[in-house]
C-alpha cells in the first residue's frame, strides 16, 4: 500500500510534478509515423505528459512538436494554417517554426522587433521505428537518443503499435508487470483439455504447455534482481512434472515492461502518460531475424478461444478498442461460468476490464499487497527514488548514451538442474547468441 502523499507522487506526471519532471528526462513516444501530418498537411493534437501540443510538418518535412496555444492571446493551433516552413496563428497570423521562434508577426508594425522576443513551447523530436519520439525535459539533461533497436535494424524487423486506455499510466504497467495474474485472469478451462507433449522437461516449453504451467500452479514465488535499467525478476512455478518453470520479465525506467515469453523477448510495452487519467500503450518489436516465434512454436494464442492478434491492428498501428466500460469489456456471464476465468473474449480487453475497473488513479492507501505483489512494490519504489533524486538535482538513471537498451530482455524456460534464471536473456545466452548474433552486440555488465 502507499499512503496518499506516495500515490500523488508515484500517479502525477503534468509540468513541475517530481515524476513528471523524471519521465521529461527521457525520450518518450508523442505519436506513430502513421499519424503525424506530411509537409504542409493537417496539424493534430498530441496530448502527452498532461501538456496539450500540436505536430505539424513543415514544408521541408521537419515535424515540429509545440505548444497547441498559441503565446500572443491564446488560440489553438490546431486550427493553424501550415504553410510555408511554418505554423500560422489563425486568430492575427503570428506564424512559428518547428523550433517555436516566431517567424512573422504580421499584425505588428513592420518596424516591430517585438517577435524576436515571442517563443512558442516547442520540444525536439526524432522519428525512429514508426515513432515519433519526443524529449521535454530540460535541454541541459538532454540525452542521446534511447535505441531499442529501432535505429539500427532494418524497417521489416521493426513494428510500433499504440494502443488507449483509461486510467493511469502506472495502474495500466502493474497489470503488465504482474506476472501472478495469468494464472487467474487469462485462464481457460480448456487448457486441461491440452495433450503433453513432452516438453515438460528442462529447455523451453512449447506455448501449449506454458498454458498448461501457469494453470498448475497459481501462486508463483518472486525473485527480483537489480539491474542498471530497472530490474528483472522471475515468477517461479513448479510444473506438472516437477520441474521449475520461470516467466522472466523486466521493468525498464521509466516506463518501459518486457514481458515474458519463450524462449526470450525484446518487445517492449511503454505506458505512456498522456495526462495522469489516460495512458497510451505503445509497443516496440524489434526482432533481428525475425525468427523470435519459430522456437515458441504455435502461436500463443491459436488454441485458446481468445481473441487476440495483429488483425486487430489499425492500419495506422492504432489498435481499436472494441470493448471498453461502456460495454463492459463484452463479459458474457455464460462463459465466465463454463469456459474463461473473466468471461471477457479479447485477450487484452481482460487487462483492461481489471486495471480500468479500479477507477482512474486507484487509491493505494486501500490495497492489501501480497507476496505475489512484490515486483509492483519495487516497480513503486525505484520510480518514487528516482524522482525525489532528479528533484534534489541529481541525475535520472539509465540515460547514457553507452547504455545498451537491446540487452534488455525477458525470458520463459524451464530450468535445467542448477541453472541461475539471471542468466537467461543476458548477452550470453545461448539462444540469444543464436538469434541476436548482431556484430553491434556488446555485453552489458549485469545485464
Ligand atoms: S492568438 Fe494567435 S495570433 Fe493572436
Ligand atoms: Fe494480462
Amino acid at each position: 500500500m502507499l499512503n496518499q502523499e506516495n500515490n500523488e507522487l508515484l500517479t502525477r506526471v503534468g509540468p513541475g510534478t517530481p515524476m513528471g519532471e523524471l519521465l521529461r528526462r527521457y525520450w518518450t513516444p508523442a505519436l506513430l509515423v502513421s499519424e503525424a501530418p506530411t509537409p504542409d498537411g493537417d496539424p493534430v493534437r498530441v496530448r502527452l505528459l498532461g501538456e496539450d501540443l500540436v505536430a505539424f510538418r513543415d514544408t521541408s518535412g521537419r515535424l515540429g512538436l509545440v505548444g497547441e496555444n498559441c503565446p500572443h492571446r491564446g488560440a489553438s493551433l490546431y486550427f493553424g494554417r501550415n504553410e510555408e516552413c511554418g505554423l500560422r496563428c489563425p486568430y492575427h497570423g503570428w506564424k512559428f517554426d518547428a523550433d517555436g521562434a516566431c517567424v512573422d508577426m504580421p499584425s505588428e508594425p513592420p518596424s516591430s522587433v517585438f517577435k524576436d522576443k515571442v517563443r512558442l513551447k516547442a520540444y525536439p523530436t526524432h522519428e525512429s521505428g514508426g515513432i515519433v519520439w519526443t524529449y521535454m525535459g530540460p535541454d541541459e539533461h538532454r540525452p542521446p537518443f534511447r535505441d531499442l533497436g529501432t535505429e539500427t535494424l532494418a524497417p521489416e524487423h521493426v513494428a510500433a503499435t499504440k494502443l488507449h486506455t483509461t486510467c493511469n499510466w502506472v495502474q495500466a504497467m502493474e497489470g503488465n508487470l504482474d506476472t501472478s495474474h495469468i494464472s487467474w485472469l487469462h485462464q481457460w478451462d480448456g487448457i486441461d483439455q491440452i495433450p503433453d507433449d513432452g516438453s515438460d522437461k528442462p529447455g523451453y516449453p512449447t506455448n501449449a504447455m506454458s498454458w498448461k504451467f501457469w494453470r498448475h500452479d497459481r501462486a508463483p514465488r518472486l525473485e527480483i534482481e537489480d539491474t542498471w535499467y530497472g530490474f528483472k525478476y522471475v515468477g517461479v512455478r513448479e510444473t506438472p512434472a516437477g520441474n521449475t518453470h520461470v516467466r522472466m520479465s523486466a521493468f525498464a525506467y521509466p516506463y518501459n515492461t518486457v514481458i515474458a515469453t519463450v524462449p526470450f523477448g525484446t518487445q517492449h510495452g511503454l505506458f505512456v502518460p498522456a495526462d495522469d487519467h489516460n495512458t497510451w500503450r505503445y509497443s516496440v518489436t524489434t526482432r533481428d531475424h525475425g525468427s523470435i516465434a519459430e522456437v515458441g512454436g504455435e502461436n500463443l494464442f491459436a488454441l485458446s478461444p481468445f481473441e487476440f492478434g495483429p488483425s486487430e491492428v489499425g492500419r495506422n498501428g492504432i489498435i481499436p478498442r472494441r470493448y471498453t466500460a461502456e460495454n463492459d469489456y463484452g463479459i458474457n456471464r455464460e462463459e465466465q461460468r463454463h469456459l474463461t476465468f473473466s468471461g471477457v473474449r479479447e485477450f487484452i480487453s481482460q487487462d483492461f476490464m481489471v486495471t480500468e475497473s479500479m477507477g482512474p488513479i486507484y487509491d493505494r492507501s486501500q490495497e492489501r499487497l501480497g507476496t505475489s505483489d512484490k515486483a509492483i512494490i519495487r516497480m513503486r519504489r525505484l520510480l518514487m527514488a528516482a524522482a525525489k533524486k532528479v528533484a534534489a538535482g541529481e541525475p535520472a538513471p539509465a540515460v547514457d548514451g553507452d547504455l545498451d537498451y537491446r540487452s534488455i530482455r525477458s525470458a520463459e524456460k524451464i530450468l535445467e538442474p542448477g541453472e541461475d534464471w539471471r542468466e537467461l536473456g543476458t548477452d550470453r545466452d545461448p539462444m540469444v547468441q543464436l538469434y541476436e548474433p548482431g556484430p553491434d552486440r556488446t555485453p552489458v555488465a549485469g545485464s
